[in-house]
C-alpha cells in the first residue's frame, strides 16, 4: 500500500498550476510527469478535478506533552493535523516541564517516534536562565528556539532587557517570538477590571491584549534582532500596526520574517459575541480592519508563513469567566478548509496558499527534502477537492479535547486525502490508522 500513482491531478507548486501525475515509491515522489501508467504494485487514485499540494507545514503547535495531556496528546493531535491536511508540524516548548533543557528536547523526540502520524520538530524554550543551555544547543537539535516575549499558557515569560540582549545575541537557532508587552496587558486589565468589575466581556479581551501590548513588544524584538543580527521569526502576527514593521520580497534570504495564524485571518471581534471565549486566544483576535491588513500583508509578502498555533484546551477550561478561561483554540483539524476560506475570497490564489503554508515554512527552518513537490523529495502530500465543503459538525472531532471553534459551520473545501513519507494517512472523512510521521532533518550545514 505503499505505492501510488496519483493520476490527473491539478499539481500546485512552486507559482504554477499544472496537470499531470505522480508516482510515489519508498516514501518519496519517484516521477512527476503526464501520462504515467499504472504498474502493478501499485494503486492508482483518479485525481481529476481535484488539486495536489505539498502538505502544510505547521511550525506552530502546541501538542501538550508532556504534563498537559488531558488537553492533547502528540498521537491524537497529530491524528488531527493530517485530516487538517498538515503532514509535518513543529511543537512548542510551553509543556510540563517546560521544554527548556537538551534533556527535555530530547525526551519529546523520543515521546514522537512511532506514535506521530505526521512529520515532526520540537522547539527549545527560552527562559530567563538558560542562556548556557541554549549555546549549548547544535543547530539540528531543534526547530528554533521559543522566546516568551510576553506571558501566555504557561510561565516562560522572558522579560529580563539583558537576558533577551543575550538571547538575541548568542542562540545558534533561530529566534522565534511570542510578542505581547506584559506591562501594558497589565495596565489593561485592570482597567477592565475597574470598568466591568468580575464579568469582564470575552470581547474585552482584543483590549485587554490591545495593539499596543502587540506593537510595543513587535517593535522591540525588530530592534533587537536588528542590532544583534538575530535571525528572528515573529510569530502570529494580530495588527494592522505590526505588519508595516515587515518588509515586503521573497522570503530566502530574509533576515526577519512573520507568521499570520488560520485564526487570526479567520475570526474577527465581532465572533466573541457568539463564541465568547472559546476564541479567547493570545494574541487576542481583533477587528475586521486587522484581519484585512493581515492578509493584504501576505498577499505582499511583507508576511511570509501561515501557522495554526493549535492551542487545545479542554472545553471546561474555556467555559467559566473570563478571567479563568484558558487561551488558545484548536485549529489543526481544520486548517487547510479554513485557510482555503483565503482562496475562496481571492486574497490568495492556490499557488501564493501553498507559498504560505509549505514552500516558506521548509525554507525558513531549512528543512530538507520537504515542502516541495520534486522528484526525489518526500511524499507529503494533500489532495484537496474544492468543490465538496466541509460540513465540520459531520466530521469526527479528533483533537483529544473534543470541541472545535468551526462547529456549525461549513468551510469552503475538504482535504480529500493526506499522504506522509508516502503513506495514505487520511482519505475521505477517516485515518486510516498508519502512523509514519518521521523526525525532520534539516539542510543547515552546522
Ligand atoms: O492563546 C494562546 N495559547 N497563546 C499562547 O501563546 C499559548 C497558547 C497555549 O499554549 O495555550
Ligand atoms: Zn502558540
Amino acid at each position: 500500500m505503499n505505492r501510488w500513482l496519483i493520476a490527473n491531478a491539478r499539481v500546485v507548486n512552486e507559482g504554477r498550476i499544472v496537470e499531470t501525475d505522480i508516482r510515489i515509491r519508498h516514501g518519496r515522489i519517484e516521477r512527476i510527469d503526464s501520462g504515467l501508467t499504472s504498474r502493478a504494485g501499485e494503486t492508482m487514485i483518479n485525481a481529476r478535478g481535484r488539486y495536489v499540494m505539498p502538505g502544510m507545514i505547521d511550525s506552530h503547535v502546541h501538542f501538550r506533552e508532556p504534563g498537559l495531556t488531558r488537553k492533547g496528546n502528540i498521537a491524537s493531535e497529530s491524528r488531527a493535523a493530517v485530516a487538517g491536511g498538515i503532514t509535518s508540524y513543529m511543537e512548542m516548548p510551553n509543556t510540563s516541564p517546560p521544554t527548556t533543557t537538551r534533556q527535555a528536547l530530547a525526551d519529546k523526540f523520543s515521546r514522537a517516534a512511532g506514535r506521530s502520524t505526521a512529520n515532526y520538530s520540537f522547539y527549545l524554550g527560552a527562559s530567563n536562565d538558560n542562556l548556557d543551555e541554549i549555546r549549548a544547543t547544535g543547530p539540528d537539535e531543534a526547530c528554533a528556539l521559543k522566546v516568551f516575549m510576553g506571558s501566555s499558557t504557561g510561565s516562560m515569560l522572558v522579560d529580563q532587557p539583558e537576558t533577551l540582549a543575550g538571547i538575541f545575541e548568542h542562540s545558534p537557532l533561530m529566534v522565534v517570538t511570542h510578542c505581547e508587552d506584559a506591562p501594558t496587558i497589565e495596565r489593561n486589565l485592570a482597567a477592565a477590571i475597574a470598568r466591568h468589575g468580575k464579568d469582564i466581556p470575552a470581547r474585552a479581551h482584543a483590549e485587554i491584549r490591545s495593539h499596543e501590548a502587540c506593537l510595543k513588544s513587535t517593535r522591540l524584538a525588530v530592534d533587537l534582532a536588528r542590532q544583534h543580527g538575530t535571525r528572528l521569526h515573529v510569530l502570529h502576527l494580530s495588527t494592522a500596526e505590526e505588519t508595516a514593521l515587515f518588509e515586503s520580497g521573497p522570503v530566502a534570504g530574509k533576515q526577519i520574517t512573520g507568521e499570520a495564524c488560520i485564526h487570526h485571518l479567520y475570526f474577527i471581534d465581532a465572533d466573541y459575541e457568539t463564541l465568547g471565549n472559546l476564541i479567547k486566544c493570545n494574541p487576542s483576535i481583533k477587528t475586521m480592519a486587522d484581519r484585512r491588513a493581515l492578509r493584504q500583508a501576505l498577499r505582499d509578502h511583507r508576511i511570509d508563513l501561515m501557522a495554526t498555533d493549535h492551542a487545545p484546551h479542554l472545553l471546561s477550561e474555556k467555559t467559566g469567566s473570563y478571567d479563568s478561561a484558558a487561551a488558545g483554540l484548536p485549529l489543526v483539524q481544520y486548517a487547510l478548509p479554513a485557510a482555503w476560506s483565503l482562496v475562496a475570497a481571492r486574497t490568495l490564489s492556490p499557488e501564493q496558499l501553498v507559498e504560505k503554508t509549505a514552500h516558506n515554512p521548509a525554507i525558513r527552518f531549512e528543512l530538507a527534502e520537504r515542502g516541495f513537490i520534486r522528484e526525489g523529495y518526500w511524499a507529503d502530500l494533500v489532495m484537496i477537492d474544492e468543490d465538496k465543503r466541509t460540513i465540520v459538525d459531520n466530521q469526527p472531532m479528533l483533537s483529544q479535547c473534543g470541541w472545535t471553534p468551526f462547529a456549525g459551520r461549513k468551510l469552503p473545501a475538504t482535504v480529500a486525502a493526506t499522504w506522509v513519507n508516502g503513506h495514505l494517512v487520511w482519505r475521505d472523512g477517516l485515518l486510516t490508522g498508519v502512523v509514519p510521521g518521521q523526525k525532520l532533518e534539516f539542510s543547515r550545514g552546522g
